[in-house]
């Protein structure tokens, strides 16, 4: 990859509602808190990120990563930094909006199309510490383009059957990725999300995961609990402040253990203009 010091991180599981939005955010947030320069990337084309960071109309955004890989495909110039949002939490946002899965059929037929966004984030890079790649739920192109673009796979999963029989295919997918143009990819865990530790049902697909894959791939120790307070922040739309209620199961908590678990790299001595 390149000598840049910034380390891209994907959210990916192609399974829909496991909470890879949530997860990318509390990431993202938690790492700023902790002092470093963050981007979070929207790459679905729901614009979840997008909404619920606090820009509720995404599609009457001007500039937003749909843009952005469009100049890479159709070979245009183009400012890296145009249309990056600065949340109140000292994150920032490329937003996404409908035009991305337009966007996906268009780069099918591109060349170099695995690579569409790691030449995008190329130029970004230079100015974070850390790169966050909230998923869409499909392993198709933008999940692709967003695996041989990162540096590590957080891969998050609800303690149930259905979540369980995927996570095969999706560390096939991630092995072949890695295989074949980016040999630096690896997963950092395995994230038990939306956990309802008080259920049979999520005690035994948690001892299932930890047979079937504890044994090649880390999974994070503490589940993030079902909390409602984060169902409730989600439907709220967040807004420019990220909730700060100290619950036990609380968001701050969450940022908190995710940001420490995942090893990132000294906050960069110069450090970007922050706004709300
Ligand atoms: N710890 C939690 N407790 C309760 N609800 C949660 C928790 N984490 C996420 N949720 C809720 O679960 C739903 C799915 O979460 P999220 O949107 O992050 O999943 P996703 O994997 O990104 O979904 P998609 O596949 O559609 O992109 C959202 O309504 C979110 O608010
Ligand atoms: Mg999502």
């Amino acid at each position: 990859m390149d000598e840049s010091n910034c380390r891209v991180y994907a959210c990916v599981n192609q399974k829909g509602g496991v909470a890879k939005t949530v997860t990318s955010a509390n990431l993202g947030i938690g790492l700023a808190r902790r002092g470093h320069n963050v981007l979070i990337v929207d790459l679905d084309s729901q614009a979840n990120q997008t909404v619920s960071l606090g820009w509720r109309q995404p599609d009457e955004l001007p500039v937003t990563i749909a843009t952005q890989l469009l100049k890479v495909v159709e070979k245009k110039p183009f400012d890296p930094m145009a249309g990056i949002l600065r949340h109140a939490e000292s994150v920032h946002l490329m937003p996404s909006s409908i035009e991305l899965s337009g966007l996906e059929m268009r780069m099918v037929n591109a060349m170099s199309r695995e690579f569409v966004l790691r030449s995008y984030l190329k130029g970004v890079k230079p100015h974070y510490d850390a790169i966050v790649l909230d998923c869409p739920p499909t392993l198709g192109m933008m999940t692709i383009n967003a695996l041989a673009a990162a540096d590590r796979v957080i891969v998050p999963v609800q303690p149930e059957y259905l979540s369980v029989i995927g996570m095969t295919q999706l560390f096939d997918t991630v092995a072949l990725v890695k295989s074949e143009i980016n040999p630096g990819l690896q997963i950092e865990g395995v994230l038990i999300t939306l956990a309802n530790m008080r259920t049979n049902l999520a005690r035994n697909t948690l001892d299932i995961i930890h047979k079937a894959y504890g044994g090649s791939v880390r999974i994070f120790p503490n589940p993030i609990p079902y909390a409602t307070k984060v169902k409730e922040a989600s439907a709220e739309g967040g807004g420019t402040r990220w909730p700060t209620h100290r619950g036990k199961h609380s968001r701050c908590q969450e940022n908190r253990a995710l940001s420490l678990t995942c090893s990132p790299r000294r906050p960069s001595a110069t450090r970007i203009s922050r706004s709300g």
